[in-house]
């Protein structure tokens, strides 16, 4: 079933699908990223700012549940310089086959991922940034298009944004942003790209490690329930734009976010969660989970249900190979 899906990209990430599970922070865990990963997608570990123990914790608990390779996620200009030195490092002696790159292009931290032979995939928001992070390096690109869940980088609907990135770049270009069924995927794969990457429908499993809570909430949320917003910026070095669910905090007064000091909100692994924080609410956490981040993709209205993470991956993998047929049969009798 899985060959005439195979990508270049799937063939430097090492998968037999187009199916890239993103690196979630705080959800893409082993547990995740291994159910993925066994039955032939991709899956990042989503590492950003967590310490070189936690990353060699994660990457032992997917080893011992796959032989096949998978990647790490990491944000440096999220990252406080000595714990991103921390991390880079650790990633390389792991030997982890690929790195996805977020935000900020560091071009010393591709460098460093390069020489040491690791494929670095670096997910941009517009065409400028794609030439900057394949010149850097980018063995992949990820085109982020504004209907993503979580931080967003550029301001283009996926599709424009494929057009733009598609035709200029020497490397493969996955698409990332509101997929997640196989009709979104064989959309993608028709408009150029290599692959998808999916973060929200993810979330949307047993395996995340978001609270139920937040996966409820995911399940429930219909098309017009998320909002980009900037109020979510404690734990980053600078406000950024994020695409969550509304709630209770972006409901409120903007400059609160800003001009008053943090409120502890709940606590999260002994530390305290701020409202305003950029944590999302992870199985781990207590507290107002309903006033914390519920980054969201613009596809939670198709998102109806909690599915086992390799199920999806299946049906994905089948619905977009069904299309992708119908259309060749389509096409064929036309020329014929
Ligand atoms: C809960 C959540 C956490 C995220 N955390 C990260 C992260 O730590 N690093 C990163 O590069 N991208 C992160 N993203 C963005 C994803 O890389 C990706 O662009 C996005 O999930 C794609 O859109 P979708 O959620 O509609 O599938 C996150 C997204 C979500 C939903």
């Amino acid at each position: 079933m899985s060959a005439p899906l195979q990508t270049q990209a799937c063939r430097l990430l090492g998968c037999d699908l187009p199916i890239v599970l993103a690196g979630m922070g705080g959800v893409a865990r082993s547990e995740l990223v291994g159910a993925v990963t066994l039955v032939g997608g991709f899956g990042f570990l989503g590492m950003a700012g967590e310490p070189a123990a936690r990353i060699e914790r994660e990457v032992a608990a997917v080893r011992a549940v796959t032989p096949r390779p998978f990647g790490v996620n990491l944000i440096p200009a999220a990252t406080r310089p000595a714990l991103l030195d921390e991390e880079v490092s650790a990633c390389i002696a792991l030997g982890v086959h690929a790195v996805m790159l977020f935000w900020t292009l560091d071009e010393k931290v591709v460098a460093r991922f390069r020489d040491a032979g690791i494929l670095v995939a670096c997910q941009v928001g517009s065409r400028v940034e794609a030439q900057a992070a394949q010149q850097a390096g980018a063995g992949i690109l990820v085109a982020q298009g504004v209907e993503a869940g979580g931080h967003v980088r550029g301001s283009l609907p996926l599709a424009k944004l494929l057009r733009e990135v598609v035709p200029s770049s020497e490397v493969p270009v996955l698409a990332a942003g509101g997929i997640v069924d196989g009709r979104d995927l064989a959309a993608v794969l028709e408009a150029g790209a290599q692959g998808a990457v999916v973060g929200s429908a993810f979330l949307a499993s047993p395996e995340s490690f978001a609270h139920p809570y937040y996966k409820q909430r995911i399940v429930e949320a219909g098309a017009e329930d998320t909002v980009i917003t900037d109020v979510f910026h404690i734990g980053w070095p600078i406000a950024a734009k994020m695409r969550v669910l509304r709630n209770s905090t972006t409901d409120r007064d903007r400059r609160e976010a800003f001009q008053v000091p943090p409120v502890p909100i709940g606590m999260d692994d002994g530390q305290p969660v701020y409202r305003f924080s950029t944590a999302a609410p992870l199985r781990s956490t207590t507290g107002d989970l309903e006033a914390m981040a519920l980054y969201a993709g613009k596809g939670v209205g198709r998102i109806d249900a909690l599915m086992p993470a390799a199920a999806r991956v299946e049906a994905m993998a089948a619905e977009a190979q069904a299309i992708l047929a119908a259309k060749d049969r389509c096409r064929g009798s036309a020329a014929g």
